[in-house]
């Protein structure tokens, strides 16, 4: 949800912390706040807005100190300004701390307190486990780590959590609980950080933090523990991010820098995985639970958003060539209404950030229940692969643009793999399909390449209809999620209401809104359901709607009937999502600029959503 930064160490905190915080700011970001604390001085600087508004007002202060926290904001109890932005100091002055996620018993915490004289400023969660650290360390006289414990150890919800103690101001403390939390590891001194891409460009080695740990940081060393105050042992390991996979390389914003990556991601997606030589298709991740995946009675896929979108490509994907039934749940409704599951249950859970606390919340039931749990995730090291039983990465890169473009077709290439080795598996893809699919696959990257050259003239759809206030999208199959994910995008990043149909279903009600002003993009490329989604297309012409198609190369009967046609390159109806997504992708990028929106960060949204 929001971001984190901490340093200790020899050099100077701020610089440091404020360009970790621009690194995060994809997280979270309607305030953000900096405490340093500089021998027994500790400064704080919060401002309501973005880091650069902080940014401007600390860097005109002094801002010296070796040690120091930041936050970048997404707030859950309190509006966004510049009293509840972290870091929170507890009333007496003893600790203040930054704080990703939920306190969920803060009120009953909050009373507690107030009955023993503590007052509050802000609306927080957070300020209220400031209060209770303090009150802990004042009342029993212990050491501050001590009080960070026992007082987690009286706290319902999640947490990823940097504290500073001005008594011993040689320290950083960090906990995890649902939150993620990495610790960058330098030459005598310490980085932490909500996930590796603020640390990477000071040092590669890093020590991802489990639920429950608590990493205690000083100049000469970590001390890594649970909450109940057993010793662990640290795991170092090498984070593989290069820091120009976090940058925009010229492009104006990371979403278009992302869409532009496409055929680049997909390649590492099913690269080493996916050999036309040997004509096999190898996951490593699912070679475990290899046999039980063959032998499913059924799949049941979850995910949220656009993750949630790739489940429903997937479904199609697996249902067509493995022949296996699969259901697509929300994982926020698949948790909460008691599910069905079954110990022979294939649970595929699918998140780009792998942390989103719905998904995580679905795979802990599910595996109560004696499912296996399969992960498809974009974050390594992030909680939902270390929570499944087995599971491929993606391989995307990082996606720092808050609309998911890349993950999803990444996850959609995981899917296509999967469904393709598990038709071959089980015997029901017949060597000729199997090996066209094979080969289909590998010819995405290039189908893209050639999509993205005709951005201009995605460009110039988008300066007609970037004022209209309603769009729909259709499609039929496999296209009917890429009609969600197209509405989705929209909506997203430019702030127009958007919806997406299964074209058929059409008639069944949305038809009653078309009319001159409303704009339908419908996806007919040619497929088995050509025909069906022209008539489709006439039903919308007859009602005066303006029909912007993606349709397939050299199409000729659309043409005469659309407003405007956008090509794309014909491929397997299986693997037609991969490309017909790009456009849409590309459309409402264009929309949002054209509207002036924020792309990168649109209001309210955060990039990965930890809290339920
Ligand atoms: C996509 O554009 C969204 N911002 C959002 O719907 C996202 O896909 C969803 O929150 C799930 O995130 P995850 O893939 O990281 O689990
Ligand atoms: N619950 C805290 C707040 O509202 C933290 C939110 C966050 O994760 O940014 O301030």
């Amino acid at each position: 949800m929001c971001g984190i930064v901490g340093y200790i160490g020899d050099k100077q905190a701020y610089p440091i912390l404020i360009n970790g915080l621009k690194r995060l700011e994809y997280r979270g970001y309607d305030s953000a706040g900096i405490s340093i604390l500089n021998k027994t001085t500790l400064k704080v600087f919060k401002k309501k807005g973005k880091v650069s508004d902080l940014d401007d007002y600390a860097s005109k202060q002094d801002t010296k100190g070796t040690i120091g926290i930041g936050h970048t904001r997404w707030a859950t109890h309190g509006e966004p300004n510049d009293i509840n932005a972290h870091p929170h100091i507890s009333m007496n002055g003893h600790f203040i701390l930054i704080h990703n996620g939920i306190i969920e018993n803060y009120s009953r915490l909050k009373e507690k307190l107030t009955d023993r004289g503590y007052k509050f400023v802000s609306e927080t969660d957070t300020e209220v486990l400031a209060n209770l650290i303090e009150y802990i360390y004042l009342k029993g006289k212990v050491t501050a780590e001590i009080a960070v414990r026992l007082a987690l150890s009286k706290v319902v919800g999640a947490y990823g959590l940097a504290i500073i103690c001005k008594g011993e101001p040689d320290k950083l403390i960090a906990a995890r609980k649902g939150s993620p939390l990495v610790i960058g590891v330098g030459e005598g001194e310490y980085y932490i950080a909500s996930d590796a891409t603020p640390i990477v460009e000071h040092t590669k080695s890093v020590i991802y933090l489990n639920d429950d740990d608590v990493a205690i940081l000083s100049r000469d060393g970590l001390n890594l523990k649970t909450i109940k105050n057993d010793s662990l042992t640290p795991k170092i390991q090498k984070v593989d991010l290069d820091i120009g996979e976090i940058e925009k390389n010229g492009f104006d914003h990371f979403m278009m820098k992302e869409i532009f990556e496409q055929p680049r991601s997909i390649f590492d997606t099913f690269r080493g995985r996916v050999s036309l030589e040997k004509m096999e298709i190898h996951l490593g991740g699912l070679y475990s639970v290899l046999p039980k995946l063959v032998e499913a009675k059924r799949i049941i896929i979850i995910g949220c958003g656009t993750s949630w979108h790739a489940g429903l490509v997937g479904e199609y994907l697996i249902e067509e060539l493995a022949r296996i039934p699969v259901e697509v749940e929300y994982a926020s409704e698949f948790r909460y209404r008691n599910p069905i599951i079954y110990p022979d249950d294939i649970i595929i859970a699918i998140s780009q950030s792998g942390e989103t606390a719905d998904t995580l919340a679905a795979i802990k039931l599910a595996k109560q229940a004696g499912a296996t749990v399969l992960g498809i995730c974009n974050v390594v090291g992030s909680s939902i692969p270390r929570e499944t039983h087995a599971g491929v990465y993606t391989h995307a890169g990082p996606e720092i643009g808050v609309a998911s473009t890349k993950a999803f077709t990444a996850q959609v290439t995981v899917l296509a793999m999967m469904a393709i080795a598990l038709g071959h598996e089980r015997k029901v893809l017949d060597k000729k399909d199997y090996e066209e699919l094979i080969q289909e696959l590998y010819a995405i990257p290039d189908k893209i390449e050639k999509i993205l050259k005709s951005n201009n003239s995605f460009l110039k759809v988008s300066k007609k209809y970037k004022d209209a206030t309603n769009f729909l999208y259709l499609g039929r199959g496999s296209l009917f999620p890429v009609a969600l994910e197209g509405a989705l995008k929209l909506k997203e990043i430019s702030y127009i209401h958007a919806e997406g149909y299964p074209a058929a279903e059409m008639k069944h009600g949305p038809i009653a809104l078309i009319d001159e002003k409303m704009p339908v993009v419908v996806i007919a490329t040619k497929d088995k359901s050509y025909e069906k989604i022209v008539s489709n297309i006439q039903e919308v012409k007859a009602r005066k709607g303006i029909v912007i198609a993606i349709v397939s190369e050299g199409d000729t009967i659309i043409k005469k009937l659309a407003d405007h046609v956008l090509e794309i390159p014909e491929t397997r109806d299986e693997l037609a999502a991969l490309l017909a997504v790009i456009p849409l992708q590309i459309l409402s990028y264009h929309i949002a600029v054209l509207r002036n929106c924020n792309v990168d960060q649109p209001r309210n949204l955060a990039k990965s959503v930890t809290v339920e």
